[in-house]
């Protein structure tokens, strides 16, 4: 089963990728330039995050018939659209007249038509022309042959992919493997409650790597090792694209917030170990999804540079939690805030001393399988190959 196939090579040497791909307790993380080199960032945005499926938000963003919202992808921006019949599209967000974006990125409207802010170019919410002014009677201009460019769009538990090539195979695909582990939280019915946005100096990868290990947990997060053993829970081993693992809550402790104590309802669809652990997942390039017994949390990257990435931190919770007249979501987003700039510092810190042409790649820990899996699947994609987790069992042999 091929996900995505990349034909052309990082530029990255070949032999330091064999080493970043030998066996677990053998290897080493990627070679520096994988952090620090704009040539390799540029080559990461036009085949990780422009050639391939990638997230731009949640599908709530885009609910209703009319909605319209951009979000940057790899180097260019996409907009989505809801059509009146609930279908969700995605579409080059670049006017077919003279180039200018539909709508800025970030940005979200709502109207039966898609207007250009440029000439007022105006197209139906399935990408085809409606007006455009003064071309009416220009000889031989077929409105037809001027829409918007659509890419395939799919909506995953609430989560929007667009794939930026036009070319990947299905998302099912990828993910198929996640389903069984995400369906019991419904993420599509959570709503979100909170959202945080972050700009950190640091490349997207070492935060993804950050994200995959608390071998670092007992050194900067105290708080987390109050309602979460850092040794606790067990990674996944299933192929596909995406890498993930388990937490522990400590007895006593029913969520993550800073007394363990949750402030809402816990998610309908789960029973036993689902009420007593934290199940953290990466889905390949760039969303982290933290699933808790009361909500769920993502983490949405952006890379901006080699040493520059931008996070949108949601927290979403269950139309219970919602309906509670005193229900206020700070439990969950203050204890997570915390965390997250504990987290920021560590990765700022290490994107400057991986700025040392004395920087080496080092090794991995036996409790940083999961950053291995992540790693290798960067390095086998760096190669050409499809970008995918095996699913192989790994031992720090
Ligand atoms: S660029 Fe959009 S109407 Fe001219
Ligand atoms: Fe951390």
């Amino acid at each position: 089963m091929v996900i995505q196939t990349r034909a052309e090579p990082a530029p990255i040497d070949r032999a330091e990728l064999d080493v970043s791909l030998r066996p677990f307790g053998h290897s080493r993380m990627l070679p520096r330039g994988a952090y620090v080199d704009p040539e390799v960032f540029a080559w990461e945005q036009r085949h990780f995050f422009d050639g391939g499926w990638m997230c731009v938000g949640r599908s709530e963003a885009v609910a209703s018939p009319g909605d319209q919202r951009a979000e940057s992808l790899g180097t260019a921006g996409v907009l989505l659209t809801r059509g009146q019949d609930g279908t969700l599209r995605a579409f080059a967000n670049v006017c077919s007249h003279r180039g200018h974006e539909l709508l800025p990125c970030g940005a979200s409207a709502s109207h039966g038509r898609v207007i250009c802010p440029y000439h007022s170019w105006s197209y139906t919410l399935e990408g085809e022309v409606w007006t455009a002014p003064g071309f009416k009677d220009l000889e031989g201009f077929d409105p037809t042959e001027h829409g918007l460019t659509q890419l395939p769009c799919a909506e995953w538990h609430g989560l929007v992919f667009v794939d930026g090539s036009g070319e990947a195979a299905p998302l099912d695909e990828s993910l198929g493997t996640l389903d069984a582990v995400v369906a019991p939280y419904d993420m599509a019915r959570l709503r979100v409650a909170g959202t945080h946005e972050y700009t950190v100096a640091s490349n997207w990868k070492i935060l993804t790597e950050n994200y995959h290990e608390c071998y670092h947990c007992p050194m900067i997060h105290p708080e987390l090792c109050e309602v979460s053993p850092p040794k606790s829970g067990d990674n996944y081993h299933l192929p596909g694209g995406w890498v993930g693992g388990t937490m522990d809550l400590r007895d006593g402790m029913d969520t993550m917030s800073l007394d363990g104590v949750s402030h809402g309802e816990a998610l309908p669809g789960l029973t036993g170990k689902g009420l007593r652990e934290v199940i953290y997942v990466n889905v390949f390039p760039n969303i982290l999804i933290s699933l808790h017994p009361d909500y769920v949390m993502t983490h949405r990257l952006t890379p901006l540079a080699a040493d520059s990435t931008r996070i949108e931190c949601t927290w979403a919770f269950s139309p219970q939690s919602l309906a509670r007249p005193d229900f206020d979501p700070s439990y969950a987003m203050t204890f997570w805030d915390i965390t997250n700039q504990q987290d920021w510092n560590a990765c700022a810190s290490v994107q400057r001393g991986l700025s040392s042409r004395h920087a080496r790649p080092g090794p991995m820990a036996g409790e940083e399988d999961a950053v291995y899996q992540f790693v290798t699947m960067v390095a086998r994609g760096y190669l050409g190959q499809p970008v995918r987790n095996t699913g192989t069992r790994v031992s720090a042999g």
